[in-house]
């Protein structure tokens, strides 16, 4: 057994992991991973980077970009994951109403920095940065062979599975929490 930490954001959260016999790399890799908002345009564009080799190169969802009206939205967070000085990984949040709903999308962890628990600290940060917001619930449409990887984490399914792009989606959502606990 081991433990580490990654911080989520200038404020930082910590989060303890747990994973059995790694070798003396990944668990320097893993100690060197830390998530967070982008720090600068030189993120954002390492932020779209990863969303565009995995979303549009590696599983054709999109021809072009994924990017969309939300990205241009201010009030849209982008959150990196780094290994070290790298940017591995993505995902964006934003808020749906005035009522607290939040929505998260476009998580993505390039190949080769996988099951290092940059994905699950990528959702957590960002369900933490909407708690922060004020949101109350946080939903996600997720591909269907990641909801066991979202239930891990504390998502629950919504409603009927659908397709996009022909790929299967599973809606989900996970309530939120405040700084204060409300
Ligand atoms: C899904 C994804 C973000 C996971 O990233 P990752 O960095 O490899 O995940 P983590 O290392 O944080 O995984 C945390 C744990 O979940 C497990 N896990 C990872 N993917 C899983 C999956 N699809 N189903 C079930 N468990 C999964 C890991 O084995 C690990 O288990 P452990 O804590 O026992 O070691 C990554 O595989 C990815 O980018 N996939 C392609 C894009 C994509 O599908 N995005 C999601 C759209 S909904």
């Amino acid at each position: 057994m081991w433990r580490t930490s990654s911080a989520c954001g200038p404020e930082g959260v910590q989060t303890p992991k747990v994973a059995a016999a790694p070798s003396a790399r990944r668990l320097e890799l893993v100690r060197e991973s830390v998530v967070r908002p982008v720090a600068d345009r030189r993120e954002l564009a390492a932020h779209f980077e990863v969303r565009r080799r995995i979303f549009v190169e590696a599983q054709q969802l999109f021809e072009r970009d994924d990017r969309d009206a939300y990205d241009d939205d201010p009030a849209t967070l982008h959150v990196v994951g780094l290994a070290g000085a790298e940017v591995v990984g993505a995902v964006r949040l934003y808020r749906l109403d005035g009522r607290g709903l939040w929505k998260g999308d476009r998580l993505a962890v390039l190949p080769r920095s996988r099951a290092l628990q940059l994905g699950a600290d990528l959702v957590r940060c960002a369900v933490q940065l909407a708690g922060e917001a004020g949101g109350i619930r946080m939903v996600a449409t997720v591909q269907a062979p990641n909801v066991r990887f979202f239930e891990r984490l504390g998502w629950c399914q919504t409603g009927p599975r659908t397709l996009f792009h022909d790929v299967e989606h599973q809606g989900m959502e996970i309530p939120l929490t405040s700084p204060s606990g409300g």
